[in-house]
């Protein structure tokens, strides 16, 4: 697994081969995103995040001008592997410019690994024509709250020494913070809804402990050596009551949907 610095606050380890066979369910929930997106032919857009590309491949099979940007080497690398035919840039959309506005931008969970939020606000902001749309999908306030609060417990109890209030891995907002950082960037909420995804994870007994390789690689890698095992079985004994069911792991996702438009 390669661990990669991304310059928009996104840190993590990715593995695009992994993502591909076991989080298939990232662009599969994406899809009715994209008819909330609504490309139209000839439209230009900027898929945000687009990871291994599948869901900038199905906007382009709407006869969209897309382009996909990660700001992780591999998944982009993987995405053009996939999609040979399509635009995809590693990019930081903290700092992304364009010469050439888009009619749209579109982003499916992806826009929580940015903790930089008000660069990324700007940027997208800045990368719309005026009567553009914003439309995009991330983890919203409340997001793997469980799952978060049980690591921080099992970090305090491996390390004996206090974790301040979060992870600091990611940026879950709340309808109203959101809506507040898109208009303050121009950027009208005509939509805004927070709602519980309880997602199953694949790998049956293994789910979770996959889960935590592939997203808290970062936590983990940071424990002291022997503690990397202990840290899971010990997230795994005491999220099972809530987080296992009837042989699955089930994430306590919760996602903030917006569509935004920019001023004329
Ligand atoms: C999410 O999609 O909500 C998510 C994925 C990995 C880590 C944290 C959150």
């Amino acid at each position: 697994m390669s661990t990669i610095e991304k310059g928009s606050g996104v840190e993590g380890a990715w593995n695009p081969g992994q993502y591909e066979r076991s989080y298939s369910f990232v662009w599969k929930h994406g899809e009715d995103l994209i008819e909330l997106l609504a490309p139209q032919a000839g439209e230009r857009i900027l898929d945000l995040g687009c990871g291994t590309g599948q869901l900038t491949a199905a906007i382009a099979k709407r006869g969209a001008q897309v382009l996909g940007i990660d700001s992780s080497p591999d998944m982009v690398q993987q995405a053009r592997a996939n999609y040979p035919d399509l635009r995809f840039e590693v990019a930081d959309a903290s700092a992304f410019r364009t010469s050439e506005p888009f009619d749209a931008v579109f982003s499916n969970a992806a826009l929580h690994w940015m903790t930089k939020a008000a660069a990324v606000a700007a940027a997208i902001a800045g990368a719309l024509r005026p009567g553009g749309r914003f439309v995009a999908e991330l983890g919203g306030k409340g997001n793997v709250e469980r799952l978060s609060k049980a690591a921080i417990g099992v970090i305090e109890e491996l390390t004996h020494s206090p974790v301040r209030d979060h992870l600091g891995l990611w940026y879950f907002p709340s309808v109203a913070e959101y809506a507040t950082l898109l208009e303050s960037q121009g950027l009208e909420v005509r939509y805004a809804v927070l709602f519980d995804r309880p997602t199953p994870l694949e790998g049956g007994e293994n789910g979770l402990r996959d889960w935590l390789q592939m997203f808290l690689g970062r936590v983990t890698q940071k424990l002291p050596a022997d503690a990397g095992a202990k840290f899971i079985e010990r997230l795994e004994e005491r999220l099972r009551p809530e987080l296992f069911r009837e042989g699955t792991w089930v994430m306590d996702y919760r996602r903030l949907r917006v569509v935004a438009v920019k001023g004329e």
